[in-house]
């Protein structure tokens, strides 16, 4: 892979090219070679990504968060929803995809996704959405309360007044909350999200980014992020991947600095503008040719 100028101007901007500092250690998610090949839809047979290959160090105390951004159509959501072992994009058509060394077989607890779409059961109150998980997993009532209640605190959400709340008695934001508290009740080691804040107003996404970046720091799992917006992605990621337009492969990886401070004011920093600027220059020319 070429070297990329990342200096806008004058500026030296918080992004290099990624290099592995462990390349020998074992990994979380290792992709190598995959392509995934769809079969008697409308197109007929169609490959939405071809060569995907990387390897996610699993490394001692740390998560990597690893947004994924790339035209529409490039295959984002293709390469989260094999990971996550959901059909029909699993199980992928060539190559091999591993997760802690091992082929993945369907989904399992070790990795929670994300969705856009509020996904909480619109007739279970906030806080048997939250437990539902260890409901399945079989704890106790007492311990799943307790746990939930947690959870419901941790996530921003008031456990007196919330918790017996129905999902359509609560806005986007705070619905997109109760499916974060959800999914990370079950302490996944990879947290999958496709484009998790994308139906949300500008502040209540910068208040989420920031509450995500919290959270995590405490779990310290690997996230995979996608996201339309460069600026959340350059905010939220340690390790950037640009994906080439359909059938889509990785383009570009970039390193990036980790948040420091709180979003809305990490956004009005000139290096982290100039940072956008340079990642916006290398997904222009994907957008607009066709
Ligand atoms: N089940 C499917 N059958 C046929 N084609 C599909 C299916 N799912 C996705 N595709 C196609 O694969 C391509 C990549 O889709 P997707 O991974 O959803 O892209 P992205 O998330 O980057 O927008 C798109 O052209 C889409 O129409
Ligand atoms: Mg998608």
């Amino acid at each position: 892979m070429s070297k990329i100028e990342l200096k806008v101007g004058e500026a030296p901007c918080a992004l290099e090219t990624y290099e592995p500092v462990a390349p020998d250690a074992p990994k979380v998610v290792q992709f190598s070679g995959v392509a995934k090949t769809y079969e008697g839809g409308p197109k007929g047979s169609f490959t939405a990504i071809k060569d995907v290959t990387f390897d996610i160090e699993d490394l001692p105390k740390v998560g990597e968060f690893i947004p994924i951004l790339g035209p529409s159509g490039c295959g984002k959501s293709t390469i989260l929803r094999i990971i996550a072992g959901l059909s029909p994009q699993f199980p992928h058509t060539t190559g091999s995809v591993l997760v802690n060394g091992k082929p993945v077989t369907g989904p399992g607890p070790d990795r929670g996704m994300v969705f856009q779409d509020y996904s909480n059961f619109p007739n279970r109150t906030v806080l048997e959405n939250v437990s539902f998980g260890l409901e399945l997993a079989e704890v106790s009532a007492a311990d799943r309360k307790e746990r939930a209640l947690d959870w419901i605190q941790r996530v921003g959400l008031d456990p007196k007044k919330d918790a017996h709340k129905f999902p359509h008695e609560l806005s986007g934001g705070m619905n997109q909350r109760v499916a974060i508290a959800r999914t990370l009740i079950l302490e996944p080691r990879i947290i999958l999200m496709d484009e998790p804040f994308g139906a949300l107003d500008p502040i209540t996404r910068h208040r989420m980014q920031d509450l995500l970046i919290e959270l995590w720091r405490g779990l310290e799992a690997t996230v995979f992020f996608i996201t339309h917006d460069v600026a959340e992605a350059v905010y939220l990621g340690d390790r950037l991947f640009i994906l080439s337009r359909s059938p889509g492969t990785i383009l570009h990886r970039l390193k990036i600095a980790p948040p420091d401070r709180p979003s809305l004011e990490t956004h009005r920093t000139k290096v982290f503008q100039d940072s956008v600027n340079a990642v916006m220059a290398l997904l222009d020319p994907l957008e607009t040719s066709t």
